[in-house]
């Protein structure tokens, strides 16, 4: 075990996000904060206390925050930040809806850990996800490369599953992608799509693809709407983590994330959600990959619909 991860906001995705990284055993500790009085405390407390059951030694410790600060040394030198503070989504909302206040709680979040842990890596989840993770890297002024977006993982977990489902074969079997944005303009890539390594188009029609697609798109609506009183956070903490973990081990994993895009697919100076290599300084490298001519036409209006919202969150 080495090395510490903060993940801040202690509601459903901050409290799942902490008990998957303490559970992994990869960290010697794992701080979780909330401005919350006592609740961060109360669920380290919890964990901890599973720790002979499930045998992982990692040491979870649990701190109040303020919005100004007070409490932050408790996250002093991470190596890894998730931030998952901010407001979730009610029935009918669009992540966009969240923007305004969830943009005064990202700024100050972020310029409170880019104080106390100056060389850290930072993974945001808070919504709207692009305009946040650009916001982090604005606050913090850390380099591209140690700010990305979780967005992603999940939505590909998400075509992944719907694909297994759909023809019953084991989710291991089945290989999926989206890039794109968190939002109405994700981009589906069906023709990276494989079943045990057959095209997916050979597997299912063309509108049962684009079914599962529109099914993917809608994947965090689908959830907020059965749970009435917020959003998903199994599957969403379970991306976090793992980019969480293949940083602090350096893994070089190539996944679908939210970084800064510089050049690649003639696309540059936005956070867009595209393949990366994450390792220890955070965003390795982006990963191009061939597209279909429609794919990559969507995957330019994406970067141009989020440039502008970017832009935007500037001022908040
Ligand atoms: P939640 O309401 O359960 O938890 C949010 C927590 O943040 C609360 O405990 C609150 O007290 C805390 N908080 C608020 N301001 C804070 C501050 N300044 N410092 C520290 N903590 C603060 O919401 P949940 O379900 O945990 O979702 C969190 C965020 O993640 C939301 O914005 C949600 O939309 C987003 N999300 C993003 C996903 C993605 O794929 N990127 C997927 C699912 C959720
Ligand atoms: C999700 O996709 C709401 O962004 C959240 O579940």
């Amino acid at each position: 075990m080495a090395g510490k991860v903060t993940v801040v906001g202690a509601g459903f995705y901050g409290s799942t996000t902490a008990l998957r990284l303490a559970e992994y055993n990869v960290f010697d500790t794992v701080v979780l904060t909330d401005i919350v009085e006592g609740k961060s405390e109360g669920i380290a407390l919890d964990i901890n206390q599973s720790r002979s059951i499930e045998g992982f030694e990692s040491k979870v410790v649990g701190a109040t925050t303020t919005p100004e600060g007070a409490g932050y040394e408790a996250t002093a030198n991470s190596d890894v930040v998730v931030i998952t503070a901010g407001l979730p989504r009610k029935p009918g909302m669009s992540r966009m809806d969240l923007i305004g206040v969830n943009a005064g709680i990202v700024r100050g979040v972020a310029e409170n850990i880019a104080k106390h842990s100056p060389n850290a890596v930072i993974i945001v989840v808070s919504n709207p996800l692009d305009e946040m993770t650009a916001l982090a890297q604005l606050a913090t002024g850390f380099p591209h490369h140690r700010v990305m977006g979780q967005a992603g993982m999940l939505d590909t977990a998400r075509f992944t599953n719907f694909v297994a489902e759909k023809l019953g074969v084991a989710v291991g079997s089945v290989k999926t992608l989206t890039l794109g944005s968190h939002g109405d303009t994700m981009v589906p890539v069906p023709s990276r799509c494989t079943v045990d390594g057959v095209p997916l188009s050979q597997k299912l029609s063309a509108e049962e693809i684009d079914e599962l697609v529109t099914r993917t798109r809608n994947g965090g609506a689908e959830i907020v709407a059965l749970l009435k009183t917020g959003s998903a956070y199994y599957a969403p903490s379970a991306a976090a983590a793992r980019m969480a973990k293949a940083v602090i081990e350096d893994a070089g994993n190539v996944m679908p994330v939210c970084a800064w895009v510089d050049g690649e697919y003639g696309i540059s100076g936005v956070y867009l959600g595209v393949e990366a290599q994450v390792g220890r300084s955070g965003i390795v490298k982006v990963v191009e990959t061939d597209l279909s001519a429609t794919e990559l036409a969507e995957l330019k209006v994406a970067a141009e619909a989020v440039r502008t919202k970017q832009a935007d969150v500037q001022s908040l």
